[in-house]
């Protein structure tokens, strides 16, 4: 069942989104080598409590953390972990905020230092995958003009896009109706509507899209080991076309 969201509901998740943002511009600021991504969980953390916030995750479905870092072959849902980042990683920091019980999603990947030529390239395109989809997101279109879009987009520029976890509606909840996917077919899939609130997390892979799950059952990594990278913001559907949640 999709939840419409009122237009407070939306200028409360804008809040949280708010805050969320500027939590990111801080931790592109703070991540370099030597820096340990528990350390930037306690960050974010702290910075969350600070504004009067919390991180939505930490126990959700028995999550333990406040954030989900990704390294490298990580896809997404990585635990924060205590040995340093090294110079040419690149990690995607995943943070659901919840202000005063609105919520807002925002995943960034940051570059350790200096890194790859493929690195940069494989973020830039992941980035613009996501801007690609969010035009799309306009009342009276489909889900799958969006998942569309960011497919052709991704593929075209050499890489795959990951099937296994999706976008998502978000509101009171992290992950509500619908499932919103990074690739299909035009004019396919439900009509978007005014006051829905969902999430564009487009995964790209240098290589296949195919992810495994590590025994820990959170972390998702590619197959073939070959980095992946996710930008992801929360967006409104309004009769003003899509709203960034998550940007300032
Ligand atoms: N953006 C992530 C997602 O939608 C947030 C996951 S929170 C977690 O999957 F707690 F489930 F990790
Ligand atoms: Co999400």
């Amino acid at each position: 069942m999709i939840i419409l969201k009122s237009e407070r509901e939306i200028q409360m998740m804008a809040e949280a989104g708010k805050l969320l943002a500027a939590c990111h511009r801080r931790l592109a600021k703070r991540i370099r080598p030597g820096v340990t991504t528990m350390e930037i969980n306690d960050y974010v953390d702290a910075f969350l409590k600070k504004n009067g916030a919390k991180s939505e995750q930490y126990g959700y479905n028995g999550y333990q953390y406040a954030t989900c870092a990704s390294i490298n072959d990580e896809i997404c849902h990585g635990f924060p972990r205590k040995s340093p980042l090294k110079k040419g990683d690149i990690v995607t920091i995943d943070v659901v905020v919840n202000l005063n019980g609105a919520l807002a999603d925002s995943a960034w990947t940051y570059a350790v230092g200096e890194v790859s030529g493929g690195a940069r390239k494989l973020m830039e395109t992941s980035k613009k995958a996501l801007y690609i989809g969010i035009e799309k997101a306009v009342a009276g279109n489909r889900l799958g003009d969006i998942g569309h879009a960011i497919q052709t987009f991704v593929e075209g520029e050499g890489y795959s896009i990951v099937r296994d976890f999706t976008g998502h509606g978000i509101g009171r909840n992290i992950h509500e109706d619908p499932q919103v996917f990074h690739f299909g077919q035009p004019g396919r899939g439900i009509r978007l509507r005014e006051g829905m609130v969902i999430t564009i997390e487009p995964m790209v892979n240098e290589g296949t899209w195919h992810s495994k799950m590590d025994d820990d059952r959170w972390t998702a990594r590619t197959v073939d080991g070959k980095l992946s990278a996710q930008y992801e913001h929360t967006i409104a559907i309004t009769k003003d076309g899509p709203i960034i949640l998550t940007e300032q």
